[in-house]
């Protein structure tokens, strides 16, 4: 069994934790830095292996020791932005959680493949190979599967049809300036700029960039936590099992779309090396604008992380 762990038991790391177990995908290590979260959430999950059929293990820990050989390695640990909270001040918060991760993993599981989930996601995933110093195929981050799901999941409500026949791709930054590509979203092969009008495309277009506000307005207190673990679940899947999917995927380019030395989402084909290829689509002048918005935004967070990167 492939040995997966997940750093940061809260609500997408467990309930990714969760996912995992249940499709046997690998055996788990969960950790956190709050002592008895992740032995509490491992052991009950363990405890439902009886009752749903799954034999997969899983443990909590507090230790990074544990986490020695990992196949593939999720970052979900970090904090939200809280009311009076700014992004860059979340930003400072979270990249000093991720360089501490980051050197562990480095140190106890070299080899592994690394998820980044934590935000702001895009910025988050460069520090992640910059501190592991790992190559980039092997470092890349959660935001367009999740962003794709909910942009399906409103066209599947919009026409009344099966999500399943939804293949939907949104690329760009995971933020506001996300870039969903009505063109390259299909029903069954046809494009939705076939199926529905301009004004209602703009619509689900806006209500999937707002995604995750919608539902932190909702919840009041936290964040979405369901499709985020069902994102990172599809994607471990398509390492572990080496299945080539082809998922949008924040990774590092160097030169593809026009862009050097930074990670935005963008189409890869995913399997046991981790992005196996970059698929460079041919974007409209603007589609490629609305890209090259994004990038830039991205851009600009990098550079503010400068003293945390060599
Ligand atoms: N090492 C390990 N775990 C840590 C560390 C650290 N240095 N710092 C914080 N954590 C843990 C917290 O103790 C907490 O259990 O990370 C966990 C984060 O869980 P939640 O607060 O429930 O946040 P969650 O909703 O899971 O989101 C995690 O993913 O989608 C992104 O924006 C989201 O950045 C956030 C991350």
């Amino acid at each position: 069994m492939p040995k997966i762990t997940i750093i940061g038991a809260g609500a997408v790391g467990a309930t990714a934790a969760q996912r995992i177990v249940e499709k046997e995908l690998g055996d788990v290590v969960l950790t956190d830095i709050v002592e008895g979260l992740p032995q509490g959430k491992a052991l009950d999950l363990l405890e439902a292996g009886p009752l749903f059929g799954y034999d997969s293990k899983i443990t909590g820990t507090n230790d990074y020791r544990d986490i020695e050989g990992s196949d593939v390695v999720v970052i979900t640990a970090g904090i939200a932005r809280k009311p009076g909270m700014t992004r860059e001040d979340l930003l400072k918060i979270n990249a000093k959680i991720i360089r501490e991760v980051s050197q562990n993993i480095a140190r106890y599981s070299p080899d592994s493949i690394v998820i980044t989930v934590t935000n702001p996601l895009d910025i988050m995933t460069y520090l992640t190979m910059k501190t592991t110093g790992f190559p980039p195929q092997r470092v890349f981050g959660m935001s367009g599967v999740l962003d794709s799901g909910r942009f399906a999941s409103f066209i599947a409500l919009e026409l009344g049809c099966s999500v399943r026949d939804i293949s939907a791709m949104v690329l760009g930054g995971h933020g506001d300036t996300m870039v969903p590509l009505p063109r390259f979203t299909t029903v069954l092969g046809v494009p939705i700029t076939e199926l529905l009008p301009q004004e209602t495309i703009r619509r689900l277009i806006e209500r999937t960039v707002n995604g995750g506000a919608e539902i932190v307005n909702l919840l009041k207190t936290g964040s979405a936590f369901y499709a985020p673990s069902a994102a990172v679940t599809n994607m471990v899947e398509a390492v572990v099992k080496d299945t080539k999917r082809i998922l949008p995927v924040c990774a590092y380019l160097n030169g593809e779309y026009g862009r050097k030395d930074i990670y935005l989402g963008v189409p890869v084909k995913l399997g046991k090396r981790g992005v196996e290829e970059i698929i460079e689509l041919k974007l409209t002048q603007d589609e490629k604008k609305a890209l090259d918005r994004s990038a830039d935004a991205v851009s600009q967070g990098i550079a503010s992380l400068s003293g945390l990167v060599s």
